[in-house]
């Protein structure tokens, strides 16, 4: 079947079967290799996007059920000249090590900051509670989710 997708923004379209997952679909069609493949079952994270605003694991997503909707994924928040508020602070916080991770991390943050601005520690742990990272031990990543929430309060004014 053929879908389109506003995938960053960018309305796509696409060819794909009853089996492929939306995961496949980002890293091998959309060729966007900043969704990482870590389990392809739903257990580590390292796929999340942004899919009409709710984090999701896109290994456990199909392809066909995202036709008509909206996915974000990393290379759509943020350049390396105009990083995103989040991947700014995690690079300050030093919650990145290999980076394997980060991309999920970060939009898993993003949708929590998208939703509830001014977040609690206990929101940001909940939050990301889906994402697995054996570097950094998690809580710098949850001082750089703290550390973006504050510089982008600020932004906001
Ligand atoms: S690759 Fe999707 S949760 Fe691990
Ligand atoms: S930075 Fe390596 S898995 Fe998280």
């Amino acid at each position: 079947m053929t879908i389109t997708v506003r995938l960053n923004h960018e309305l796509r379209t696409f060819n794909t079967d009853a089996q492929e997952t939306l995961l496949h679909l980002i890293r091998e069609k959309a060729r966007l290799t900043g969704t990482k493949c870590g389990c392809d079952l739903g257990e580590c994270g390292a796929c999340t996007v942004i899919l009409d605003g709710r984090a999701v694991n896109s290994c456990c997503v199909l392809a066909e059920q995202v036709n008509g909707r909206e996915v974000e994924t990393i290379e759509g928040i943020g350049t390396l000249e105009h990083p995103h508020p989040l991947q700014q602070a995690f690079m300050d916080a030093g919650a990145i090590q290999c980076g394997f991770c980060t991309p999920g991390m970060i939009l898993s943050a993003k949708a929590l900051l998208d939703h509830t601005p001014h977040p609690s520690r206990a929101d940001i742990q909940k939050a990301m509670s889906g994402n697995l990272c054996r570097c950094t031990g998690y809580t710098k990543i949850i001082e750089a989710v703290e550390l973006a929430a504050e510089r982008m309060e600020k932004e906001r004014g």
